[in-house]
C-alpha cells in the first residue's frame, strides 16, 4: 500500500466518531482585551470541532448579564455555561439548574492542579462545588486594588507616585493643576462601587474591610471608620472629569492611554486594555497598589458555572469538553496574558508575564500569608447579589450627590444591608 493511502487509511480509522456540538456561554467580557481572551476559549472548542455560540451581554460587573440569565433560565432555556461568581453559584445549585463536571474533574485531576491559596477560596466560599459535587470551573484571578497611572502625565505635572491616601490629593492636585483630569472614572454604578472598595480597603485595611463586607457587621458599616471611608470617597469625586457618566471602564482606561487623564482605579482587566494596545507595563503605563493597601489584595476570581441541558448527546459532549479545557495549562496561560488576570493552576509557568502580572503573584501570596487577603464585594465574591446590590446602591447614590452626608451614608449603608440580609 502506497504511504498516502496509508496514511488516508489512518485517518479516516482514527476520526473521531463523535459529531460537533454546540455551545452557548454567556458572558460580559466584551471590551477589547477581553473580547482577546474569549477567542482563545472559542478557537481552543473550534479546534475540537465544536461550534461557538456568542452569548456576549456587554456590561462590566455583569449586571445586566445575570438578568438576562435569569430570563433565559426560567424560560427552561439556559446556556451551556455562564460567567457566574460567588454565592450566586450556590443559590443556581440550589434551584436545580447547575450540571455535574465531576467527571471531567476526575480525568484532569482538578483536585490537584490549583494554587494552594486558590483551592483555599474556592472551598472557603464554595466557589466550584454544589452538593459535593463540581459544577463550575474557575478561570482566572483578578487583583481589584490597582492603581494604574500614565506616567508620561506625571512628569509633566511635577507629580509623585502615591502611596498614602494623602500623597494621592496632592499628586492630584499638581495634575489638575497641569491641566489633565487625574482620575479617570465610569459612570456606572459598579466603577462606583470599584472605587469605594479600593477606599475602604485603604482607610479600614483588611480586618476591618472583612468585618464589614463579609462578616456583614452591622456595627463597622455604621462606624465612625466608615464615615471617614465616605469622606474620602466623596474627595475622589473632585478629581474625576464632568463626562464620566455613563462612561464604561475601558473608555476609561483609553484616557489614560491617550494622555488624557493620569490615574484610573480599577482592577486588572485594565490590564487586558492596555496589552491589547501594545502598551508595555513599566514604561507606558504603571501599576502600583491603591494608595495604602500595600500588601493587601482584594481579588475577583472568575468562574464559569454549568447548566443542566435539554439538548443532545452531542451538546453534552461539547459542554464537557469546554470544561475540560478552561482549566488546561495552555488555556490558563494564554487566557490570562490578554486578560491582565493571574492563572490559578500551580504549573503555569509566568515566563513572558509583564511586571505587573509578576507583581500580582507576589502579592497574592504575601497577602494570603499575611491575613490580608480579601474577596471583593464589588465583584460578587463577598456577599450574596442582593447584599451587593444593596451596598451598590447606597454607594452610587453617595457619590451623585455632591451634597450628601458621609455620616448618613454610614448609617444607610448599615440599615440596606441588614435588609437584604
Ligand atoms: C468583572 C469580571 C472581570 C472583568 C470586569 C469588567 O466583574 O469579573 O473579569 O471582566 O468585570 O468587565
Amino acid at each position: 500500500m502506497k504511504l498516502w493511502s496509508l496514511c488516508a487509511l489512518l485517518l479516516l480509522v482514527c476520526q473521531p466518531t463523535f459529531a460537533a456540538g454546540t455551545v452557548e456561554v454567556l458572558h460580559w467580557w466584551t471590551s477589547k482585551g477581553e473580547s482577546k481572551a474569549v477567542q482563545v476559549l472559542k478557537d481552543k472548542m473550534e479546534a475540537k470541532g465544536h461550534h461557538w455560540k456568542d452569548f456576549a451581554i456587554a456590561g462590566g460587573g455583569g449586571q445586566s448579564a445575570m438578568t438576562v440569565l435569569k430570563m433565559r433560565a426560567i424560560s427552561g432555556n439556559p446556556p451551556t455555561a455562564a460567567q457566574l461568581k460567588g454565592q450566586d453559584i450556590q443559590e443556581w445549585g440550589r434551584l436545580g439548574f447547575l450540571t455535574s463536571l465531576d467527571k471531567v474533574a476526575e480525568q484532569e485531576h482538578w483536585e490537584n492542579v490549583l494554587l494552594p491559596e486558590v483551592e483555599q477560596i474556592v472551598n472557603d466560599l464554595q466557589l466550584i462545588k454544589y452538593d459535593g459535587q463540581y459544577v463550575a470551573v474557575p478561570v482566572t484571578l483578578h487583583r481589584v486594588n490597582w492603581l494604574w497611572i500614565n506616567p508620561h502625565i506625571f512628569k509633566l505635572a511635577g507629580a509623585k507616585v502615591p502611596t498614602t491616601l494623602a500623597e494621592f490629593y496632592v499628586a492630584a492636585d499638581k495634575i489638575k493643576a497641569a491641566g489633565y483630569i487625574p482620575l479617570a472614572h465610569g459612570g456606572e454604578s459598579w466603577q462606583d462601587a470599584t472605587l469605594f472598595e479600593a477606599v475602604a480597603l485603604s482607610v479600614l485595611g483588611a480586618q476591618d474591610y472583612a468585618k464589614a463586607f463579609v462578616d456583614l457587621d452591622l456595627t463597622e458599616l455604621s462606624s465612625d471608620k466608615m464615615v471617614e471611608v465616605f469622606r474620602q470617597f466623596k474627595k475622589m469625586r473632585q478629581y474625576i472629569d464632568p463626562n464620566a457618566k455613563g462612561r464604561r471602564w475601558n473608555q476609561a482606561t483609553e484616557m489614560l492611554m491617550h494622555d488624557q487623564a493620569a490615574m484610573q482605579i480599577m482592577g486588572d482587566w485594565a490590564k487586558g486594555e492596555f496589552t491589547s494596545e501594545h502598551k508595555v507595563a513599566g514604561k507606558d503605563y504603571l501599576c502600583v497598589p491603591v494608595p495604602g493597601t500595600q500588601g493587601m489584595f482584594s481579588y475577583n476570581l472568575d468562574t464559569i458555572t454549568f447548566f443542566k441541558l435539554k439538548s443532545n448527546e452531542e451538546d453534552e459532549r461539547a459542554q464537557q469538553d469546554l470544561a475540560q479545557i478552561l482549566l488546561t495549562k495552555p488555556f490558563q496561560r494564554e487566557f490570562s496574558l490578554y486578560k491582565g488576570s493571574i492563572p490559578i493552576r500551580k504549573d503555569v509557568s509566568l515566563k513572558g508575564f509583564d511586571t505587573c502580572s509578576l507583581a500580582s503573584m507576589k502579592a497574592f501570596k504575601f497577602a494570603a500569608k499575611n491575613n490580608a487577603l480579601v474577596p471583593s464585594f464589588s465583584h460578587n465574591l463577598a456577599t450574596s447579589s442582593d447584599v451587593q446590590s444593596a451596598i451598590i446602591d447606597v454607594v452610587s447614590r453617595f457619590f451623585d450627590d455632591p451634597s450628601a452626608d458621609p455620616k448618613m451614608a454610614a448609617v444607610r449603608l448599615s440599615r440596606a444591608v441588614k435588609s437584604a440580609m
